[in-house]
């Protein structure tokens, strides 16, 4: 496979600083030769730099960082669209604003390609504001809503020319949600595993009913991971902890069993804020889980099944 590392230096979209930082940190921490040395060709096409931004302004005065949001929006979509023609993009993040556009990109490349885009959500919260209803203001809690296009974002956000069927979409991990998210979620046709569902049916099971689902479509699968979707306790570089996240075994579980789908075209890293970390613990967390999504196993021959 050939895999295209993009940086996002991108924070904008979170509260606190520190996200600019994370394409560094994950380089830092090895990702190309973890990915090389899995036999995979891998270019660094480097970091994408902000270009220049209008005076945009929206009646939701919480709303923060619109413009800047506005034009990342923009160029990753173009970005999206273009790399994800051949090979594997990963999108190195960043704040989980950017999926806005890189979604939005993939998608127009996947109706070029005539096959439906799916999204593996793995998060702990939804991220399904619209701009009406954000309350923080912080533009990466807004990035489903805007590629599944809910109503909220026209003359704000670039027009979104392939909006993802919603029913494409299922989210895994989430524990943090909004009220106005909540009953935006209920009305849409998004699948929502939160954590209790993991809990419960473990997330084997949840996992392997989506990937069926995109298996029978003939789908191309987008994979957007947020750190916080892991627990802080093992992945405490993110401004957004929320207690109770899935553990390490959990979410090499979910990658290996991705890598066995052979379903995945595209993925994203994002919310990583090396500022927060711990002698880069998760940094290197993250690039063992993209190692195992890019095929790294135990042992050089299939786990026996039982
Ligand atoms: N729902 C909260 C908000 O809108 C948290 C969003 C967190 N999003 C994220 N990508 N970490 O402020
Ligand atoms: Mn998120
Ligand atoms: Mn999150």
């Amino acid at each position: 496979m050939h895999c295209k590392l993009i940086g996002v230096p991108l924070q904008d979209g979170a509260s606190q600083l520190g996200c600019e930082m994370g394409p560094s940190a994950l380089r830092t921490a090895g990702l190309a030769g973890a990915l090389a040395d899995l036999g995979h060709q891998v270019s660094d096409l480097g970091n994408l730099a902000l270009p220049p931004v209008s005076d945009i302004t929206h009646p939701n005065t919480a709303v923060r960082r619109l413009p800047q949001i506005v034009a990342w929006v923009e160029l990753l979509t173009k970005i999206a669209h273009r790399e994800s023609a051949e090979g594997m993009p990963i999108f190195l993040g960043g704040d989980h604003a950017m999926s806005a556009g890189i979604v939005a990109g993939l998608a127009r490349t996947a109706s070029e390609k005539q096959r439906p885009l799916f999204v593996l959500w793995v998060d702990a919260h939804t991220d399904f504001h619209t701009l009406e209803t954000t309350g923080s203001g912080n533009l990466h809690g807004v990035p489903v809503a805007y590629f599944t296009g809910q109503p909220g974002f026209d003359g704000y956000f670039p027009p979104l020319t392939h909006p993802v069927d919603p029913a494409n979409v299922c989210m895994i991990g989430i524990r943090s949600v909004d009220p106005q998210e909540r009953s935006a979620i209920n009305k849409s046709d998004i699948t929502v595993h939160d954590m209790r569902a993991i809990d419960e049916h473990g997330v084997g099971a949840v996992l392997r009913s989506f990937i069926e689902k995109v298996e029978a479509a003939g789908g191309l699968l987008h994979v957007s991971l947020d750190v916080d979707f892991l627990d802080p306790s093992v992945a405490p570089a993110v401004g957004t902890t929320v207690p109770g996240g899935a553990t390490f075994r959990e979410a090499h579980l979910v990658m290996e069993m991705l890598h066995d789908s052979g379903l995945v075209t595209s993925l994203d890293l994002v919310e990583l804020n090396p500022f927060l970390d711990e002698r880069g613990r998760t940094a290197t967390l993250l690039v063992d889980l993209t190692a195992s999504l890019m095929g790294r196993t135990v042992l050089d021959r299939p786990t026996r099944r039982f």
